[in-house]
């Protein structure tokens, strides 16, 4: 049985000043719960107040990016290194909104999610089709590209490190939502594809999480899918209650 994993992809929302108290509340609502793992993804100025807000909790606190190299001239980048003494356990490459907007390709994912493995750090690397690919029938392509080269020479023993998350680019921040039979259906083709990378064994073990407009209404029907293993989440998780409710349905 793999735990379920829902994290929140906070984005360009939340300032350094409310990061706390965001925290804080997420971590009252979900304190009893044992049977999930729960991740705060934010921005890289508020991890430090993150980690604090987190000790002591059962959130876990991660980024939304990362570089590949240690140190050197990147300006505007943010080192595996310098999260990990930040205290950040989790870190989500190569999603959309950065493969759309800043140039990110399957090959600068594929730096990124390897770097962070062998750092450490636990690499949601995020995949997922535009509306204009599925309709012209690429959904199989796009996705078996994505993993192939996003994940090439990740290993068997890295999937312990290892998280992916379907997001179909046209459900996120859309309101619309994936059927749940359409997100298994993507979710069976990822661990197929990653079978074909690591083994069928290891496969087996890697989170699958889904991502495009879950929330409390929707969320119980995606995460009863077999291979839908939790969620990463944007707008429900900037608030505690709805974030709190999507666990619950998790658990
Ligand atoms: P959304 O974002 O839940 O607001 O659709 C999900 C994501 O982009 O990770």
């Amino acid at each position: 049985m793999r735990k379920k994993i829902i994290a929140g992809n906070w984005k360009m929302n939340v300032k350094p000043s409310e990061t706390a108290a965001l925290v804080k509340a997420i971590a009252e609502a979900v304190k009893d719960v044992q049977n999930v793992d729960v991740v705060c993804c934010t921005p890289a100025i508020d991890v430090p107040a993150a980690v604090a807000a987190c000790k002591g909790t059962n959130v876990h606190p991660g980024a939304e990016n990362v570089h590949w190299e240690q140190s050197g001239a990147y300006t505007g980048e943010i080192s595996t290194g310098m999260l990990l003494d930040a205290g950040a356990e989790y870190v989500i490459v190569g999603h959309s909104e950065r493969r759309q907007y800043f140039g990110e390709t399957d090959e600068t994912v594929n730096k990124r999610a390897r770097a962070a493995i062998a750092a450490g750090l636990v690499a949601i690397v995020c995949v997922g089709e535009t509306l204009e690919e599925r309709d012209a029938g690429k959904l199989v392509e796009v996705i078996e590209r994505q993993m192939k080269t996003g994940l090439k020479d990740v290993t068997a023993a890295d999937c312990a490190k290892l998280v992916i998350a379907y997001e179909p680019v046209w459900a996120i921040g859309t309101g619309r939502t994936a059927t749940p039979d359409q997100a298994q259906e993507v979710h069976a083709l990822i661990r197929k594809t990653l079978a074909g990378l690591v083994g069928a064994e290891a496969a087996e073990t890697v989170r699958i999480q889904y991502g495009g407009s879950m929330k409390p209404g929707n969320a119980a029907e995606l995460l009863a899918k077999p291979d839908i293993d939790g969620g990463l989440i944007g707008g429900a998780a900037l608030k505690a209650d709805s974030f709190a409710a999507i666990i619950a349905a998790a658990k």
